[in-house]
């Protein structure tokens, strides 16, 4: 078989090199490499947790790793602690807007960032709310939805701007601020980019709600991405497929001209000025995150996963360039520009363009019966148009995240059951000449999930200060504790040294163990002792407001609550970021 049709499994196989298994063994043990429905050349074994521990004292770790927990509370090591900073339901806007659920991207907003400051201890936290829970939020529990559960819900997706202060050793939510700032699925948020009143999204120039915004990012310029994710469970997948789980369209929740067309978007808010856009140039697919650095020429690359089984890896390249010293000149440089897939099997990004490829992409058979006739059509109906032209489909791209220093892009590919891939890796890919703009690039696999690595399932990321690369995992909540993953607790919190990279075995080390039935997301550090890191749907198999699967942070007799905690500890940051560590090859 060619090198480009390669499965995305057999891809990753052939990156495994026997040098790496073997230094595997000689880590762990023979014993380590234990069964796994993963094919047995992706069996490699790092470090089990207690190597890590031994390990860490010796590469002087800031945290002792802890060991797997099923506990329903977020565990840290020794020295650490954190406190609940805001949770579902909470008000937080002078106008009485309250905080969604399920919260998922986080990011750090200096509050002086306008007058050149870059505060750590005052800023907006941009905070996607991506789903919620109907008994917790509605009540609903099927059947039919009335208008006021509808409206309930349509509350507690979207995005959050939230004013925070550090007092002492609290973080405090600053309620009367005029920058903190709700956006659901029912406020109108401005359309723009190639898409922008075209007849596939029925003209439309301004759009009602944002939701599903699972991940996200930063941009240089310092406004916030939200990523809209599984939008097909609100309105569904497309104007011919209307419905969707939570029955908005069933029940007459569909009441302002909403499509699904209009979503599945990356959404650009400014904490400073609260503009909301949705940027069609950058696509539409299961957007989970944008990972941003500065090509060669100045030029914005914007690296992005289509978090679908068998979906693809994306990049958009401005057309224009970033002037870092003019804001106002930056604000629209999300409008233009080339929107690429990764094909892994030649190493090559594939221009997604009409213009030249009229022939594949006018066949709807070649394109899952879609009718596409424009740049607007291939931009909407992204995934199908990429696939065609040579994409490779890949096992769930969840966060990517560029290290500030060397430019290398990590991709979490977090598992597809599909192809047996029930543990994941961790990915690196490395642009031609270092340059984020390049057309082709080399890749390898960073870390491998399975009980030998001790984590399964990678979703979130972050780098810290010195380099280190931060991950938090999302094994699904009916495989937790059981079965493949019984050696895996709840979902936690890692860490990896990247000096790691280039072996394949990257050793992993436990930090944090979320409460029962949660994930974490957003993990985002501020100055040198905080994380900020939220916890996503505690308790979410509860079949009765009765009787909670998870009662946490309140304890027993309340319902659970996702939530944003800071953690405060020892981790001894090289202080605070330069605003965000953005990798810029002009000066790479
Ligand atoms: Fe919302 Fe791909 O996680
Ligand atoms: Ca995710
Ligand atoms: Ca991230
Ligand atoms: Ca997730």
């Amino acid at each position: 078989m060619s090198e480009q049709n390669k499965s995305w499994k057999a891809l990753v196989q052939s990156k495994m090199s026997r040098r790496t298994f073997l230094r595997g063994i000689g880590i762990s043990g023979a014993g380590a490499v234990a069964a796994n429905a993963l094919p047995s050349s992706l069996l490699v074994a790092a470090a089990p947790a207690l190597a890590a521990a031994s390990a860490a004292q010796q590469i002087n770790l800031p945290f002792t790793p802890i060991e797997p927990s099923s506990a329903d509370d977020l565990i840290l090591p020794e020295g650490f602690t954190y406190q609940v900073v805001i949770k579902r339901g909470d008000v937080f806007t002078p106008d009485g807007r309250v905080m969604g659920d399920n919260v998922d991207w986080m990011g750090w907003f200096p509050i002086d960032y306008l007058e050149g400051g870059n505060s750590q201890t005052e800023g907006i936290l941009a905070i996607n709310n991506e789903y919620f829970n109907p008994l917790f939020v509605s009540g609903w529990t099927g059947g039919q939805k009335t208008l006021e559960q509808i409206k309930a819900e349509k509350a507690m997706v979207g995005i959050s701007h939230v004013h925070v202060r550090r007092e002492g050793d609290r973080w405090v939510v600053v309620a009367d601020s005029p920058l903190a700032r709700r956006y659901d699925a029912t406020d109108p948020i401005e359309f723009s980019g190639p898409v922008a009143g075209a007849d596939v999204v029925n003209g439309a120039t301004s759009v009602i709600g944002t939701l599903a915004n699972c991940s996200g990012g930063i941009t240089p310029w310092m406004t916030n991405l939200s990523c809209e994710e599984n939008y097909q469970d609100y309105y569904g997948e497309d104007k011919n497929n209307l419905g969707g789980g939570y029955e908005w369209f069933e029940n007459g929740g569909q009441d302002q001209g909403q499509i699904p067309e209009h979503y599945g978007w990356v959404v650009e808010t400014d904490p400073y000025t609260g503009r909301a856009v949705k940027r069609t140039a950058l696509g539409r697919f299961r957007h989970e995150n944008v990972a941003t650095a500065i090509g060669k020429s100045g030029k914005i690359v914007m690296y992005m996963g289509d978090d679908k089984r068998d979906e693809c890896v994306y990049k958009f390249v401005s057309a224009g360039t970033y002037d870092a010293t003019n804001r106002e000149a930056n604000l629209n440089l999300l409008d233009e520009g080339t929107l690429y897939v990764a094909n892994f099997g030649r190493g090559t990004w594939v221009p997604v363009v009409w213009e030249g490829n009229e022939e594949v992409l006018g066949n709807p058979s070649k394109v899952g019966g879609y009718t596409i006739a424009s740049q607007a059509d291939v931009l909407t109906y992204c995934a199908q148009a990429a696939r065609a032209l040579g994409g490779t489909r890949t096992d769930r791209p969840e966060d990517i995240e560029i290290h500030p220093q060397t430019g290398d892009v990590y991709i979490a590919f977090t598992n597809n059951s599909n192809h047996g891939n029930f543990h994941g890796q961790i990915v690196r890919l490395m642009e031609a000449d270092g340059d984020p703009e390049a057309t082709q690039f080399n890749w390898d696999v960073f870390a491998v999930g399975g009980p030998q690595s001790g984590f399964s399932s990678p979703d979130n990321m972050s780098f810290d200060t010195f380099g280190n690369l931060w991950m938090v995992t999302d094994v699904s909540t009916s495989s937790l504790n059981s079965g493949i993953y019984s050696f895996h607790g709840n979902n936690a919190v890692f860490m990896f040294r990247t000096e790691d990279a280039g072996t394949g075995v990257a050793t992993a080390y436990r930090f944090g163990s979320a409460p029962v039935e949660a994930e974490t997301c957003g993990p985002t550090f501020i100055g040198t002792d905080t994380l900020f890191l939220n916890i996503q749907h505690p308790g979410e198999e509860s079949e009765s407001i009765d009787a909670p699967t998870s009662t946490w942070p309140d304890g027993p007799g309340t319902l659970p609550h996702a939530a944003t905690v800071a953690i405060t500890g020892p981790f001894n940051q090289n202080g605070p970021f330069p605003h965000y560590a953005f990798f810029d090859a002009r000066k790479a």
